[in-house]
């Protein structure tokens, strides 16, 4: 059971903006003290390099940050060893489809995504496209941009060597059977990739259950810092696939005859200094959300998402994308106005979400129109910052919605 009041207390930023409703998860998450702490006590009381320095700051910070696998190694049910950290999601997909292009595939070859993607997950396959080759193609997905199985198997075809799609889409939250699509891709001898940003900081995700091969997503959607990704990949695939960034700490050893050998995975993931602090502090954050659990915050939400959506669809001046989708955020236009101007005049009430076409950009082609609202909840937003936000929607008209400008 959430207790959301006592949940609220370890987050300052309601303290410091009282009045604000903050839905705007989707972009990125409030973080907990013991997150803030974790990273301010890295620069107040043990700064130093990680695996470089011979003194006790240094050994108790390799200590910390490399520790910070084994908590994502729970979260996900794998092994710290499979665990590599990046800069953010974008990082570690990036890394995924360059390291795949190096390493798996060949001219020809067929990537599956989905027009529902962030750009994250569709930009790196792109250049693969250009550069190698390699052909991408769409899964077909219904006006709710959820993939049907038997769509699924007909696009499975022999060249099809990957298959890279998000496990809940960032616009309209739909959840894709990743499961059953790891098993049919795996059948047919493809990878299964998945982007677990708007996934993992909500629901348990069994790596070793789902069967995916590789995982990407970022530390600050889950109460984490910014500037932290984390790329789960089995251990046989990263051995095998090559990092992108060479340099100090991931190499073994190097040559004036310009050999080199790497580091094993992960360590030859992790060139140059990484963010030390960030790791700290999402390996504290890892642990607070495994704490109160991933279950009770993937029903939380999804009870707390059932009455938002109830209330907003009586509303006869919104109009709702996603309206069947049990998950994530909600997604809605108020009638007649531009969806940025609509969002000012929330903002102008105290309620933060974010407008636009949210990074997936050729999502349009599903639900025809390129401009959305998107509220996506978190699982310290209460019933209460919901009625309010319903409250502000309902008031929403071209002239509110222009009048806050004069
Ligand atoms: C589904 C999805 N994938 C990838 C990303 C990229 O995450 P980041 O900006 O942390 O790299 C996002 C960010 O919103 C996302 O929602």
């Amino acid at each position: 059971m959430i207790d959301v009041q006592a949940i609220r207390r370890d987050f300052p930023m309601f303290a410091a903006h009282p009045e604000l409703v903050y839905f705007d998860n989707g972009a990125t998450t409030l973080k907990p003290q013991c997150v803030i702490d974790a990273v301010t006590g890295f620069y107040t009381g043990h700064t130093s390099n990680v695996h470089r320095g011979d003194y006790a700051i240094a050994a108790m910070n390799d200590r910390l940050y490399d520790g910070a696998r084994d908590s994502f190694a729970r979260l996900l049910n794998c092994l710290p060893e499979e665990i590599a950290f990046t800069h953010n999601a974008t990082a570690s997909l990036n890394q995924i489809a360059w390291g795949l292009s190096h390493d798996f595939l060949k001219r020809g070859d067929v990537i599956l995504t989905t027009e529902a993607e962030h750009a994250s997950n569709l930009l790196p396959w792109f250049r693969l496209s250009h550069d190698y080759g390699i052909e991408i193609r769409y899964i077909p997905v219904d006006e709710q941009a959820n993939i049907r199985l038997d769509a699924f198997k007909e696009a499975m075809r022999p060249e099809v060597k990957a298959v890279a799609v998000a496990m809940v889409t960032n616009v309209l939250g739909s959840v894709q059977p990743i499961k059953e699509m790891a098993e049919i891709a795996h059948a047919n001898g493809a990878l299964m990739i998945a982007d677990g940003a708007q996934a993992v900081p909500h629901m348990k995700v069994d790596v070793r259950d789902l069967d995916l091969d590789f995982l990407a997503f970022s530390a600050h959607k889950m109460c984490g810092p910014d500037g932290v990704g984390i790329l789960y990949g089995k251990k046989d695939l990263m051995e095998q696939m090559s990092p992108i960034f060479l340099g100090g700490d991931m190499n073994a050893r190097f040559q004036k005859s310009l050999t080199y050998e790497l580091k094993h995975t992960p360590l030859k993931f992790e060139s140059g200094t990484p963010n030390i602090e960030g790791v700290i502090g999402a390996a504290k954050a890892c642990d607070y959300i495994m704490n109160i659990g991933l279950d009770e915050i993937h029903e939380y939400e999804r009870k707390l998402r059932a009455v938002f959506l109830e209330k907003m669809s009586k509303l006869d001046n919104i109009v709702i994308y996603n309206p069947d989708n049990e998950y994530g955020p909600i997604d809605f236009n108020a009638k007649d106005v531009f969806s940025q101007d609509a969002a000012g005049y929330l903002a102008s009430r105290n309620i933060a979400v974010r407008s636009g076409n949210h990074c997936a950009k050729i999502l349009h082609e599903v639900i025809g129109t390129d401009s959305t609202i998107r509220a996506s909840l978190y699982f310290y937003n209460t019933e209460e910052e919901v009625e309010m936000c319903v409250r502000a929607c309902a008031d929403i008209s071209l002239e509110n919605a222009i009048g806050i400008f004069f």
